[in-house]
């Protein structure tokens, strides 16, 4: 099916672009558009990853014999290098796997507050925000938890030493890497923030402005990355690393200190799962957000079989925004970090409490967010990011996000050890009611404390149909990444596209507050906005958000890629 005439967005003025299926290693075509027909398709393996370098480098590993596991450690580091906007090692992210055997698991990755953080370091004498504070600089940091979780999925179920895993990432360092126009142009809107959030002139500034074909040569990332390689954890959160890290977070009034860096563990979590007509959904568990929300609202959409009101027509924007606005103020209340509070799971994905949930949305007006509040459970207690996507020669998948929250986190470079620190302090509650960066609110249980996670959005997901492997999905874009990762799945079930035009099919996202439906500028027709608009719907439009890199086995267990034609994200198979 032609995604441009089934779904009228040739309107838009966006070139069709036919992709043809690409075999034997090749790489997807760097010419992209919204409404190319398919992605990449490979017979064996795949990875898709936010940068060609890293994704090529996953797919040596796999050619090598080695397993989706082995694949993205080695990306894992290769984005740290070559992808330093979201990619990284002083980050965190999460793992959800599949097993060819069926058997599934998740990881937790998640940056944990310093000891010494407390529930108010945010705030002022007169208890306000100090704006800022959670978003640059060395105060902005939690514990990086990304090396030990690369560790530590190593353990369990890498095939391939650890050292041939990182050495990939550690010669691209040395060998330097070819700037993109879109990573040129990130460096040099940050100039003015890595210049004042740092001692010394950071490596990633220069004198003149970046352009595309620039080469970006990583010194002391290597030498970091090599420590690592030789030492593994302990080649990051002790020795020479160590030193250099809590240097860095002293110079600039951190509260990282060694002690931090010794205890922090990353975690085995239970995914969560829940079924959408026949498929089955494993997602990330709490810390994360992201695959309670993402069930709440397969589930909510359920009942209404939306194929049938068609792909972006009113009924459709209007059912799934009403859902998306009770699911995010259920968020708001009852999320956060599982090691300190009672999170509710079961009863936030219990059928009949989905069911009352959705009990009042009506297709003949908006209910104003102001109007809903998180639901009454039976119990309570309690930009950048980037997504990789793989499945290697065995039937093995594994679906990982992994953050530094905003672009280049804090901006702070650890000087000498040639990596970005995280700035995911900020994805906490600083305050009840007051918006993080990404405007979302939260209240007790996502509240600061030493040792805790900050409550995540990151939604890495695999997709069973029929009890076998069916799709590979995930996406940065902050709070939109769940409604993203639910609208790519519905394109596929729901409105027949393949998983490119999925990913590319232009979106919209309502996340409760503000109360207010942002689009992509052609996510929605006039036509729609007008009956929106008229039906109480408050409409923002925004720049373009997420970039998902996603999987999907086709009929004949091939393999097709997604990758996302808004970054230089890329497919590539054999
Ligand atoms: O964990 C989270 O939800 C955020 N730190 C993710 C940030 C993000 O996706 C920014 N990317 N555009």
């Amino acid at each position: 099916m032609h995604l441009a005439r089934k779904y009228n967005i040739a309107a838009t003025g966006i070139l069709v672009n036919l992709w043809f299926a690409l075999l034997t290693g090749c790489t997807s075509s760097p010419e992209k558009s919204i409404s190319q027909q398919q992605g990449l398709v490979a017979e064996k393996a795949m990875v898709v990853s936010a940068h060609p370098n890293a994704s090529q480098i996953g797919l040596t590993i796999l050619q090598k014999g080695g397993n989706a596991y082995d694949a993205a450690i080695a990306t894992q580091f290769a984005l740290a290098v070559a992808f330093p906007v979201a990619g990284n090692i002083g980050g965190g992210g999460f793992v959800v796997y599949r097993h060819h055997t069926g058997e599934t698991g998740a990881l937790d990755f998640r940056e944990m507050a310093p000891a010494n953080a407390s529930a108010t370091m945010y705030l002022d004498s007169a208890g306000n925000v100090i704006e800022g504070l959670s978003l640059n600089g060395h105060l902005a940091s939690g514990v990086p938890g990304t090396v030990d979780g690369m560790v530590k999925l190593h353990q369990k179920l890498g095939s391939l030493p650890l050292k041939e895993l990182i050495q990939p990432a550690i010669d691209l360092a040395k060998r330097g890497v070819v700037l993109t126009e879109a990573e040129a142009r990130g460096l040099n809107n940050q100039r003015k923030n890595f210049i004042s959030n740092n001692k010394h002139l950071p490596y990633l500034v220069r004198e003149h402005d970046w352009k595309a074909g620039d080469t970006l040569y990583h010194h002391d990332l290597s030498r970091t990355l090599e420590r690592v390689r030789d030492n593994g954890r302990d080649g990051f959160y002790k020795g020479e690393t160590a030193d250099i890290i809590v240097r860095e977070i002293q110079r600039g009034g951190g509260i990282i200190s060694h002690q931090d860096l010794e205890n922090y563990t990353s975690v085995w979590r239970q995914p969560v799962t829940g079924k959408y007509n026949n498929l089955k959904v494993i997602s990330m568990a709490p810390p994360s957000s992201g695959g309670i929300a993402l069930l709440q609202l397969l589930q909510m959409m359920e009942p209404y079989k939306l194929a049938k009101y068609g792909w972006q027509n009113t009924p459709t924007v209007q059912l799934m925004t009403e859902a998306e606005r009770r699911v995010y103020a259920d968020r708001a209340t009852y999320l956060g970090d599982p090691d300190f509070v009672d999170v509710p799971i079961e009863p936030l994905l219990e059928p009949s409490y989905l069911k009352a949930r959705s009990a009042d949305i009506s297709l003949d007006k908006a209910t104003p967010s102001s109007a809903v509040k998180a639901g009454d459970l039976m119990v309570y207690e309690s930009e950048q990011t980037t997504h990789y996507s793989i499945v290697d020669q065995f039937g093995n998948a594994v679906s990982v996000t992994t953050t530094l929250n905003g672009s280049y986190g804090s901006k702070v470079v650890v000087e000498g050890a040639g990596f970005l620190l995280n700035n995911e302090m900020d994805d906490f509650s600083l305050k009840p009611g007051v918006p993080n960066m990404f405007g979302l609110v939260g209240g007790e249980a996502n509240a600061i404390a030493p040792g805790k996670r900050m409550l995540s959005s990151m939604t890495p997901t695999i997709v069973e149909k029929d009890g076998k492997l069916y799709m590979v999905v995930g996406t940065p874009g902050g709070s939109t990444i769940i409604t993203s990762v639910f609208q790519a799945i519905l394109n596929v079930v729901e409105h027949d596209m393949s998983i490119q035009q999925a990913v590319a099919a232009p979106r919209f996202h309502h996340q409760w507050l503000p109360d207010e439906i942002q689009h992509e500028p052609d996510a929605l027709s006039e036509e729609v906005k007008a009956e929106l608009k008229q039906k109480g719907y408050n409409l923002n439009e925004r720049g373009r958000f997420g970039r998902i890199d996603a999987i999907l086995v086709l009929p004949d267990g091939r393999l097709e890629g997604g990758a996302d034609p808004r970054g230089d994200d890329t497919a590539v198979g054999y």
